[in-house]
């Protein structure tokens, strides 16, 4: 046996053992969604449960798993603070079990390397190689950082974990105890299109011109427009997230990366979620690197790509162009993450482009998404200045570059039909037709 692997059976260990280490009132970090180290989590979750340890904060930016320290009663034991409430923690945060930490994602490594120091790292990552180095796998946007000046750093081995390439490795030596987990990844369904996605998908990729590189978000919108951008030549993909949509325009040759001014051949992320498919594909694939969030996301970066477009979505908007991506009013539902950093970075690029989609109307039409003023309470994402284009079914606004009047006229337009006349009355009001 090596020297690795002497090393690698000396720290082994269960779950329980493991979590014996960690003391009350730890601040614990784990990587974001499937990097989550579930069985340590939830073996520190029955721990805390079985009043052993109380004060326990458990840090994780994007929640895939439903796992005890979710449960109600327990946020006296163990507190999750989540920086992007989709999934799990959305009820957790909304009634007031889980506290949430507002951020840009870009910012989230230096939360960790300066502002917020964990005692224990814990994250999922892929079976050690020959050299005593793991992979961080489909997650490596924070977890570099997370463990930078953590006191306890423990792994959770898991086969099922692709090993990607890129610079987000952690190795044997750096670790205190490993534990063998091989669970099933948890897999997200792709969200079905609508007839409303394909139309918001076709105005964008007309705009799109080949060579383009490309940021995607999720859900149905940037899953039309991935499907419209098959026809397209030469795209390149620079995406915090790498969506299923990514695999196909990977297989059909629309993305082969050869324009990009930087990583040229290459598909830059920071993390993924989707299918066992798209995991199999990521596996051992020097087609596609992971880094951290800080790169990937660094507005400066972003800017290095000649006609970059990034597509996100949003809740509402109002009639100078501010965008409430993340809240419904005062209730918080998802989080800022990568969007603003995307178009900023989009806005710096030459030729570059963001667009903001929304469906014109929620709630069988009886709620305009575009509003005179955004409801209160909620949570500004991109300000009136960083916004580029907003689309709906009924088209794409350009709002940068136009001043105040003309941006409510434009977005009265690609609002639902029976919402544009009490619009422009408001916009008269708020002396916006001018
Ligand atoms: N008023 C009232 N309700 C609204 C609303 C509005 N203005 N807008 C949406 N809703 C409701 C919808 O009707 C829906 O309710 P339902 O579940 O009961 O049908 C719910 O809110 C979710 O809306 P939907 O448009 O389906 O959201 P989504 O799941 O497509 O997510 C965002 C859209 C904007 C929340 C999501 O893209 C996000 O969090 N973005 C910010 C982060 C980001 O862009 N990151 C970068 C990419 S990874």
């Amino acid at each position: 046996m090596d020297k690795w692997q002497v090393m690698y059976k000396e720290k082994l260990a269960s779950a329980e053992e493991i979590v014996k280490q960690v003391p009350s009132n730890a601040i614990c970090a784990t990587s974001c969604a499937l990097g989550e180290a579930v069985g340590l989590a939830q073996a520190l979750a029955e721990r805390a449960e079985r009043e052993e340890l109380t004060g326990i904060t458990h840090h994780l930016l994007l929640t895939l798993k439903n796992l005890k320290y979710l449960e109600p009663g327990m946020e006296s034991k163990m507190k999750h603070v989540s920086y992007f409430t989709s999934g799990y923690a959305r009820k957790t945060v909304q009634e007031g079990r889980a506290d949430f930490m507002p951020c840009y994602y870009k910012d989230v490594p230096m939360i960790w390397r300066e502002l917020v120091k964990a005692e224990v790292f814990y994250a999922t990552v892929s079976p050690m190689d020959k050299h005593g180095w793991f992979s961080f796998g489909v997650s490596a946007s924070t977890s570099r950082a997370q463990m930078s000046r953590a006191n306890k750093i423990f792994l959770e081995v898991n086969e099922n974990m692709p090993r990607t390439h890129g610079s987000q490795f952690v190795h044997i030596s750096e670790v205190d105890a490993v534990f063998e987990n091989n669970v099933p990844l948890a897999e997200l369904g792709e969200a079905p299109i609508t007839g409303q996605d394909r139309i918001i998908g076709d105005y964008i990729a007309e705009l799109i011109p080949n060579g383009a590189s490309i940021q995607l978000g999720i859900g149905g919108v940037p899953n039309a427009v991935a499907k419209a951008l098959k026809t397209k030549k030469d795209l390149g993909l620079h995406s915090e997230m790498f969506t299923e949509g990514m695999v196909d325009l990977l297989e059909s040759g629309a993305v082969n990366n050869s324009k990009k001014n930087i990583h040229r051949y290459k598909s830059i992320t920071a993390f993924a979620a989707g299918s066992r498919r798209m995991y199999d594909f990521l596996d051992d694939n020097p087609g596609v690197e992971f880094h951290s969030i800080d790169y990937v996301n660094d507005i400066n970066i972003i800017a290095l790509h000649d006609n970059f477009v990034s597509i996100n979505a949003t809740i509402e908007v109002d009639l100078i162009g501010q965008a409430c991506s993340e809240s419904l009013g005062p209730k918080q539902f998802s989080g800022t993450g990568g969007q603003v950093d995307f178009v900023r970075g989009a806005g710096l690029s030459k030729n570059g482009k963001s667009f903001i989609t929304t469906y014109s109307t929620a709630k069988n039409d009886s709620i305009s998404k575009i509003k005179p003023m955004l409801t209160e309470g909620s949570h500004v994402t991109c300000t009136k200045n960083d916004i580029d284009y907003v689309v709906t079914e009924y088209g794409a606004a350009k709002l940068k570059g136009k001043t105040a009047s003309q941006r409510a006229k434009e977005l009265i337009a690609i609002a639902h039909p029976k919402f544009r006349e009490e619009l422009t009355f408001a916009a008269k009001k708020m002396n916006l037709m001018v």
